[in-house]
């Protein structure tokens, strides 16, 4: 890339030259198309189901009418108009350390352990920037979020490792698949290739398969990040986003009850500088565009030093003092809570059972805004490209648009995304409508 670079005739760097070509998502373009054109029942009928795109529209309503009402009743501050702590509002980060306490984390969090950033994104970019050098290793359980490898790449240039427990989705069973001989010997395989593994990276729930890691397995993968010197950093993004798996409909996909239980709750006994937690706002609480992320850390150098470079990434004032009106409210974020778990186990159960009248293969989700599916049995060869052509068919065909598989690191291909808390449930019982048909036929 770098002669490429320089026989180049260009206004920008080196690194602005490669970001000219390197597009953020291979289904964004499409996705916008889509959003353009989106179903209604009355208006467009013949509309699209953006179901690609990682966003809770379930719950916006009862947002919407707690922040308006908040912006009519409430005076706005002064300090939202000045500069304040780079690592979030401290008025704000009192808030948040008492929200996670109560729900989320449930053991006792400090505010002065926490960096607040313009969303999980800038909050990933960051702790990269801080805790590995360039060409440094940060490994992810595969299937993983596909946009890790910018966010750790385009600008602290560490490198993505997609460490492969499984090839057919129906062997994990119960909870991720990772196993501490995984890690052995990844590490061993890195060494072998002069690499260092510097982070280990978990999404709990997991983004895409839905698993919940049990609190037991994360405290062992704790003790052997502690002794290798590895940094584990766990992504709790979905930490509040957890189905109903005693649900009548669905229990039977699950062998063990599992109650989501935050990492935090490690780090608070182990008081490590190699651990820390992510959390945002934006999938919980269905507000992704105020761009509010943050790291939770017992290292004093990793805040301190947070602090002095996050400047760039910090979140709106005005945002945080939204949030932080919409947190303190106990009542509001319990009923909530509970709300939309309710919503999101009603909208799940309706794509797993199109899934198994279609015979599709699924992981059981037990958590996050995703159902993770292998349609390998209808590419018409195994390759990248026949994955590619179904997922065009489909939304062509459908309106549907699914995230494609690309990107996630699994060695399979035929395996997408569902997102389905992105429209509301009478639409996408439409949606998957109108894909069994797509799919029936596809068998006759
Ligand atoms: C696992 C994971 N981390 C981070 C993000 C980015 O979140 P934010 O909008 O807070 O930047 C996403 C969004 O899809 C995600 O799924």
């Amino acid at each position: 890339m770098l002669l490429n670079f320089f026989s180049m005739k260009t206004t920008l760097s080196s690194r602005g030259f490669t970001a000219i070509n390197a597009m953020l998502r291979p289904d964004f373009e499409i996705f916008f198309e889509a959003i353009q054109n989106l179903y209604d029942k009355e208006e467009n009928p013949n509309g699209t189901f953006p179901l690609n795109v990682a966003e809770n529209k379930l719950m916006w309503a009862v947002m919407k009418e707690k922040i308006e009402s908040i912006t009519k009743n409430k005076e706005i501050p002064d300090w939202v108009s000045n500069y304040t702590s780079a690592l979030g509002s401290p008025s704000f980060r009192v808030v948040l350390a008492h929200f996670m306490t109560k729900h989320l984390t449930k053991c006792p969090m400090d505010p002065h352990k926490m960096g607040v950033s313009a969303g999980a994104t800038a909050v990933i970019e960051m702790t990269s920037l801080l805790l590995g050098e360039k060409g440094d290793v940060v490994v992810f359980p595969a299937p993983c979020y596909p946009v890790y490898r910018q966010d750790i790449g385009n600008k602290s240039e560490l490198e993505r490792y997609d460490l492969v427990t499984h090839h057919n989705l129906e062997t994990i069973v119960d909870e991720p698949n990772l196993s501490i001989e995984d890690l052995d010997q990844t590490l061993k395989k890195l060494q072998s290739q002069n690499k260092r593994f510097r982070m280990l990276v978990l999404t709990n729930p997991d983004n895409p398969t839905g698993g919940l890691y049990s609190i037991q397995k994360i405290e062992k993968i704790a003790n052997w990040c502690i002794l290798h010197g590895i940094h584990l950093i766990v992504n709790e993004i979905y930490g509040l986003s957890i189905i109903d798996t005693k649900h009548s409909e669905i229990a039977a996909d699950y062998k063990t009850d599992r109650p989501f239980i935050s990492f935090a709750t490690v780090m608070h006994e182990k008081q490590s500088d190699f651990l820390h937690l992510w959390y945002s706002l934006s999938k919980d609480f269905g507000v992704s565009g105020f761009r509010i992320g943050l790291v939770y850390s017992h290292n004093e150098d990793f805040i301190k030093a947070y602090n002095n470079y996050n400047a760039p990434n910090m979140a709106s004032n005005y945002a945080q003092w939204i949030m932080e009106e919409v947190l303190k409210d106990d009542t509001f974020v319990k009923s909530y809570i509970k709300e939309n778990q309710k919503l999101l186990t009603e909208s799940y159960i309706l794509v797993v059972k199109s899934l198994k009248k279609l015979d599709i293969p699924y992981v059981p989700s037990r958590g996050s805004l995703f159902v993770w599916a292998d349609f390998s049995k209808y590419l018409v060869e195994n390759t990248q490209a026949a994955e590619n052509a179904f997922w065009m068919k489909i939304y062509k065909n459908t309106g549907i648009l699914l995230t494609p598989g690309e990107g996630f690191g699994h060695t399979k291909f035929g395996q997408f995304r569902v997102v389905y808390p992105s429209v509301c449930i009478d639409d996408l019982a439409v949606a998957l409508g109108r894909l069994e048909v797509e799919l029936l036929n596809e068998c006759i």
